[in-house]
């Protein structure tokens, strides 16, 4: 009987903790790293093998690059169980053509490996709640179906949407799309080991460099742990219904509005001798042509790192006048140890970490 889980994005932050998860509970899982020739998948797996250290025997061992051409290859299909696929370029700065050349034409050749496994019940895919677009109001557990035209944040969101148009167009794979809400620590300690967006923003408030942030005050954020969205993929691509769309977030209506979020920042902040020196009055909210007004003096840097905070920072705040509502009921109904996080608890917690370790420049902390 098949019962191997392939997770492709293995290597990645979400791919790693769904293989831990599965590895602990005692499933088989065939990991997929990126990697373009054996001696870099060599390395890549010499670094995550020893998060499975007495476990071993469960885990193979593959790798591949999405825009290959068989990218699965080294994947033998009459194995597998299911498909968590967490392969993705998850950055909000990235251009529409590679978007689509790594994530959703990456998602089409996983979805055809679906169609090449003869025992396969679930085919997961890692999307986000975000590829709901500028949709304001209420995003339902459901496909969405979007005109040509519809308005995105990013050519990265877009990109998501369109690689659940890729699963829904495949009656004959057993798919699950996961939507997974803005991950901003890894639990509820508020240990922050991925930066994104979310990191970005609260570091130029922190340097001073925004006296307002973007967004309606009344959005409220679609936050999550890397650790419940990992629990969540490993209980869906295990045991629930396929041809279904979850959302791996919590109810919209305990989220923290932006005004909450800031003010909760602003109170850690001001435990920090450093901040406090610098004399700054509380941010208030502006427009997006506020923001980008800010953000201007900033953009000449030619600092990459720089480049791709402000980057991130301005094709997501985009968001945050984006008003949406969304429960998260069949999530729940399908995974019986499903618990709420304290999104107010984590906001403040990670706020604290990051100023902690000075944004992650002090990682140890
Ligand atoms: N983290 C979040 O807040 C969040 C929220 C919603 C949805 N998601 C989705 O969750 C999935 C996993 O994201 P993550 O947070 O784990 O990000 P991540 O750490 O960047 O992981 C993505 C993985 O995909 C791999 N990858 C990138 N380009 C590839 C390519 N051309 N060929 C093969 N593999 C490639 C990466 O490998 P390298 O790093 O070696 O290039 C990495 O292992 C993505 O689909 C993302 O869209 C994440």
């Amino acid at each position: 009987v098949a019962e191997r889980i392939l997770i492709t994005g293995a290597g990645g932050y979400l791919g790693q903790r769904v293989a831990q998860t599965l590895v602990r509970r005692g499933h088989p899982v065939t990991l997929w790293i990126h990697a373009d020739d054996e001696a870099t998948a060599a390395v890549k797996r010499a670094r995550l093998t020893p998060a499975f250290a007495g476990r071993e025997h469960l885990v193979r061992w593959t790798w591949g690059a999405l825009e290959a051409p068989e990218p699965f290859q080294g994947v033998e299909p009459g194995s597998l169980a299911g498909i968590v696929h967490a392969a993705a370029i998850y950055r909000f700065d990235i251009d529409a053509d590679t978007a689509r050349r790594v994530n959703v034409a990456g998602t089409r050749k996983a979805l055809d490996l679906a169609t090449r496994c003869p025992s396969l019940s679930r085919f997961t895919l890692v999307s986000s709640f975000y590829a709901s677009g500028l949709r304001a109001g209420v995003i339902p557990e459901e496909p969405l179906a979007f005109p040509p035209d519809e308005p995105f944040t990013n050519e990265y969101e877009r990109s998501k949407y369109m690689s659940e148009v890729e699963a829904l167009a495949r009656p004959e794979v057993p798919w699950q799309i996961a939507r997974v809400g803005l991950v901003v620590a890894d639990d509820a300690s508020g240990h922050v080991t991925q930066h994104n967006a979310f990191h970005y923003c609260l570091k130029l408030f922190h340097a001073g460099h925004l006296a307002h942030l973007p967004g309606d005050p009344e959005t409220r954020l679609c936050l999550v742990t890397g650790g419940f969205a990992a629990e969540a993929l490993a209980a869906l691509v295990t045991g629930a219904d396929a041809r279904q769309v979850y959302h791996l977030i919590h109810d919209t209506a305990h989220g923290v509005p932006l005004r909450e979020a800031i003010e909760l920042v602003w109170e850690v902040f001001q435990q920090d001798p450093a901040f406090v020196r610098r004399g700054l009055a509380k941010p208030g909210f502006t427009d997006l042509a506020g923001f980008e007004r800010e953000l201007a003096p900033l953009a000449g840097s030619r600092n990459p790192v720089t480049a791709h905070v402000l980057g991130s920072v301005a094709t997501f705040a985009r968001q945050l006048f984006a008003r949406k509502e969304a429960g998260n009921g069949r999530l729940v109904a399908a995974w019986p140890s499903y618990a709420p996080e304290d999104q107010h608890a984590l906001v403040g917690q990670t706020a604290a970490h990051l100023v902690r370790t000075r944004f992650g420049r002090n990682r140890s902390s």
